[in-house]
């Protein structure tokens, strides 16, 4: 009866430990979660967009995130970056984004959404940051993007300069403002008349246990007044 006590216990230890695990794990990596980016060279309305690649999150308090590309460039989209650098154009790209009622879960049509410079992008040789900002339940609420050139200066990139992403991802979620601790608050309150009322009941002293300092200096004035007198009067009646 005893042993089969102890493997009961050893189960229940085992699974405790293991769902303690499984959550541990679950902070770490809170499922890894891709995002579709698209771009487009050009900055009229009605141009396409194409797909980039996608951002591959590992964790978005870790800021885990790394860029997996579509492919490389091709000679005909590498012929229009350099047009639209030549041109002052945009270079645009836009992340899919969960929309606010899941019921149309396919037809998502909300976007975040950038855009640069197209010569930033071009002389940086295809080196740009983009910068994810997430919210606390993992959101995408908005894009930035930056390239190393902050200033185009109507430089020719080799063709093969063009032709790889180097692609950095940064992902800064919100943090929740300081929120008033209501719970706590009335806990301690609580707490606090508790306590007062125990000291009120516990401080069923008598009053002399009580003021006893204040009481004795008094009482010891009023002997060495009441003393004084008689020493004064009785010491002349003796001699
Ligand atoms: C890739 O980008 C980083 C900065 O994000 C830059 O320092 C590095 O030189 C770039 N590499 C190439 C091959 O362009
Ligand atoms: C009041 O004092 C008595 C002892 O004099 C004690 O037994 C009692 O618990 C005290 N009352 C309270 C409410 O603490």
């Amino acid at each position: 009866m005893a042993a089969y006590f102890d493997v009961n216990m050893l189960c229940l230890l085992l699974l405790i430990f293991s769902l303690n695990f499984v959550s541990s794990f679950d902070d770490e990596f809170e499922g890894l979660q891709s995002l579709p980016v698209d771009h487009s060279f050009q900055s009229s309305p009605d141009s396409a967009f194409t797909r980039r690649g996608n951002i591959i999150i590992r964790s978005f308090k870790m800021n885990k995130a790394h860029f997996s590309p579509a492919g490389q460039l091709t000679p005909q989209e590498k012929e229009v970056l350099k047009s639209a650098a030549g041109r002052n154009d945009f270079y645009r790209i836009k992340i899919p984004v969960r929309p606010v009622s899941s019921a149309h879960e396919e037809e998502s049509h909300n976007y975040v959404s950038t855009f640069i410079l197209a010569c930033q992008l071009y002389e940086s040789g295809l080196s740009d940051l983009l910068t994810l900002n997430v919210d606390q339940s993992g959101e995408v609420v908005g894009v930035t993007m930056s390239s190393t050139v902050g200033q185009c200066m109507d430089v020719t990139m080799p063709d093969d300069a063009i032709s790889n992403w180097n692609t950095t991802i940064e992902i800064v979620q919100t943090v929740a403002g300081p929120l008033p601790e209501t719970q706590l608050y009335i806990d301690k309150l609580k707490r606090e008349e508790h306590d007062k009322q125990k000291g009120q009941q516990g401080d069923n002293r008598s009053f002399f246990a009580k003021y006893w300092m204040y009481i004795v200096p008094f009482v010891i004035v009023l002997m060495l007044a009441s003393n004084s007198d008689p020493q004064g009067g009785g010491g002349g009646g003796g001699r």
